[in-house]
């Protein structure tokens, strides 16, 4: 086994002990209740999602999710009216993101693997968006998952993926030891980039825009009780302060960007 299949394997373990987001709702697992309210927290802590995918504008268009985790936002492309394929490693992510489908009454091409590998899993065919928010930087080798995705993409098809910055609020505190990357520990695989990373590992694409985006305000140990009360110093801060830093220190960095001509 190589040491990248090894480490594939740990990144896979990881997801499928606990998909992303799998608590944001105690309601019955897999239950309608269950998916809209996953779907209303996830808006709330994260609501720069909805205007960075755009769902609607992607109406009657073919779009390819990489890392569809349990369906929050593959569902909203498909509910918007997006011809919708999705990528996933973990098969208890994906597995929700099928019965959210079916629960929803949407239809969806899904395919259980590892995206480094798109080209061997998914048949050649073009997308008019290739999106992915959030898992790039979890796999071992992002590079290639960068590289497979160009043969899906026409000159006029769109990249939308979120990877975590570098010089972020976010980092700053995991490298002082006060946070984590994800909400559960002991996360793998977790890169963070610079713009100027960003860059060296898009080669091959026009960047059309990359900008930072969200902080997480709350107090965890309240958070994981579903009670949103911010941190002391975020409460402090005037809401025009706090959007300035998240716009400069913020972990999700949110990129667009195309095949170059
Ligand atoms: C932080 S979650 C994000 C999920 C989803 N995009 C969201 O925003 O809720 C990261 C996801 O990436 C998936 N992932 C990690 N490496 C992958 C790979 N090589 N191929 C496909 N999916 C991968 C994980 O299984 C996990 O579901």
């Amino acid at each position: 086994m190589s040491a990248s299949t090894a480490d594939l394997d740990v990144v896979r373990d990881y997801w499928n002990r606990r998909p992303c987001n799998v608590r944001h709702s105690q309601a019955r697992i897999g239950s309608k209740e269950y998916f809209d309210q996953v779907e209303a927290r996830k808006y709330m802590v994260e609501p720069h999602i909805p205007a960075f995918a755009d769902f609607a504008f992607w109406k009657g268009k073919r779009v390819l999710e990489i890392g569809c985790g349990l369906g929050t936002d593959a569902t909203n492309f498909a509910r918007a009216g997006a011809n919708y394929t999705g990528i996933e490693l973990s098969s208890a992510s994906l597995g929700l993101t099928k019965k959210r489908f079916e629960i929803f009454g949407l239809s969806g091409t899904f395919y259980l693997g590892n995206a480094e590998e798109l080209n061997e899993i998914i048949p050649s065919q073009k997308f008019d968006l290739i999106y992915s928010f959030g898992v790039i930087h979890h796999t071992p080798n992002p590079g290639r998952v960068i590289e497979a995705a160009k043969n899906y993409l026409d000159t006029g098809s769109e990249f939308r993926l979120m990877l975590y910055a570098k010089h972020s609020w976010k980092a700053a505190m995991i490298d002082a030891g006060m946070d984590q990357p994800e909400a559960q520990s002991g996360c793998p695989i977790a890169f963070t980039y610079t713009k100027e990373e960003v860059a060296d590992l898009m080669r091959g694409y026009e960047i059309i825009n990359m900008q930072q985006d969200h902080i997480f305000p709350y107090i965890v140990e309240k958070y994981v009780k579903y009670e949103y009360e911010l941190q002391p110093w975020f409460a402090a801060m005037p809401k025009e302060m706090f959007r300035a830093l998240e716009q400069h220190f913020g972990w999700h960095m949110l990129i667009r960007a195309r095949l170059l001509a």
